[in-house]
């Protein structure tokens, strides 16, 4: 069933955070769940957007894809190669179809593999070894890969080179992270993921630290960057105008739940999830004024979710059904799908029934 195009399938992937117990007399363990059931597949060479506000999950699942965080259960299927051609020592009995289950590699394995699947994060400040040269801090994934050795004119080249292509020049090789502007030390975050070939980037709020005009120097970057090299990003950013502009498809994230996913111009022009189409209508535009849904509340705890929909607390739609039922997955077009019990009804009856409501209230 695997078509070749995925790069990436991820099966009900959840990661719980334990918490300690509030007293002795407590049943079980509380769990924060940060990721609760996600399935999704990213597609060899898009650009994935993950789009949601701030606690919903999305940091997250990126690290718990990746395996910086070992998943409380589910699968992450990799596509990218078979186990036999990075480890032959290694190798299981695996065919390229089934993918390799990234949850069930041993450490070992998973370093091995580490190169093809990098991660950027929001603050390339905190992110640099600040006593490293641009330099070394490049040439580190290399050496650990073992693509070139330690101290030869191969690696000093490559170092370079990889540095032109992520616009930084050569005499910045031997400069300190803190002697760069904020757009320049993700230029050297950049570098350095792209230093050791990946396949698969997870850009975890990469320019949202940045100005506007940065912002879009950046995103140019790698947009350029996906295309010389044929990378795959999931891109993550609570900011919708920028995955808008970048992405291929996106899914948009709720209290550590998918509640709508498709092409990313389907989404934006046929919003069906009260939560997105109250997003979409939040962002500016230069048409003018245009009718803004606010949304009530805020989001619930992920310690204690609320039963039935997870956004049934601050939805204008919610009815007694959204309070016990879990909403089924609908596909509301041709790879749209949608998690709510309303699914069918159009954006602009839902924008309707949000902005009277609104207006009542008012
Ligand atoms: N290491 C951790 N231990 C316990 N709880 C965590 C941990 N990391 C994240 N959380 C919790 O998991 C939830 C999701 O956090 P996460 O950072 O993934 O959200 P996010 O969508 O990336 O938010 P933001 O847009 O602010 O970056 C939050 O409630 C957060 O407090
Ligand atoms: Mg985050």
């Amino acid at each position: 069933m695997n078509s070749t195009q995925e790069l990436l399938s991820v099966i009900r992937l959840k990661k719980y955070f334990p918490l300690p117990k509030k007293s002795f007399f407590q049943k079980g363990r509380p769990h924060l769940r940060a990721v609760d059931e996600i399935t999704l597949d990213v597609k060899k060479g898009e650009i994935f957007g993950l789009v949601g506000e701030s606690g919903c999950g999305k940091s997250t699942f990126g690290r718990t894809l990746l395996q910086l965080y070992s998943p409380t259960s589910g699968e992450v299927k990799y596509f990218g190669r078979s186990l036999q051609e990075f480890a032959p020592k290694y190798a299981r009995k695996t065919t390229a179809d089934e993918g390799i289950d990234l949850t069930k590699l041993t450490p070992k394995e998973l370093r091995l593999l580490r190169k093809d699947l990098q991660i950027i994060f929001q603050d390339p400040y905190s992110s640099l070894n600040p006593r490293m040269t641009v330099g070394q801090i490049i040439a580190e994934g290399a050496i650990t890969h073992k693509y070139y050795k330690k101290g030869s004119k191969e690696l000093q080249n490559y170092v370079v080179e990889t540095m032109k292509k992520c616009g930084l020049q050569p005499y910045m090789l031997h400069r300190y992270p803190h002697q760069f502007s904020g757009g320049q030390r993700q230029r050297v975050c950049i570098a350095r993921a792209l230093a050791v070939k990946p396949k698969f980037i997870v850009c975890d709020e990469c320019v949202s630290a940045l100005d506007v005009s940065v912002q879009s120097q950046i995103l140019n970057l790698l947009l350029d960057l996906k295309e010389q090299e044929g990378l795959t990003y999931l891109f993550i950013s609570h900011d919708l105008s920028v995955v808008r502009h970048v992405s291929n498809r996106i899914a948009v994230m709720y209290l550590g739940k998918i509640v709508e996913s498709g092409n990313a111009q389907d989404v934006f022009e046929n919003p069906r999830h009260p939560y997105t189409v109250a997003l979409i209508s939040a962002i500016p535009t230069t048409e003018g004024k245009k009718d803004k849904i606010l949304l009530s509340g805020n989001m619930p705890s992920p310690v204690s979710p609320p039963s039935g929909c997870p956004f049934h607390m601050r939805c204008f739609m919610a009815q007694e059904c959204c309070r016990r039922i879990p909403a089924p997955v609908v596909e509301i077009e041709k790879g749209h799908f949608v998690a709510c019990h309303f699914a069918e009804k159009t954006t602009e009856e839902k924008r309707k029934i949000a902005l009277s409501k609104q207006k009542v209230k008012g």
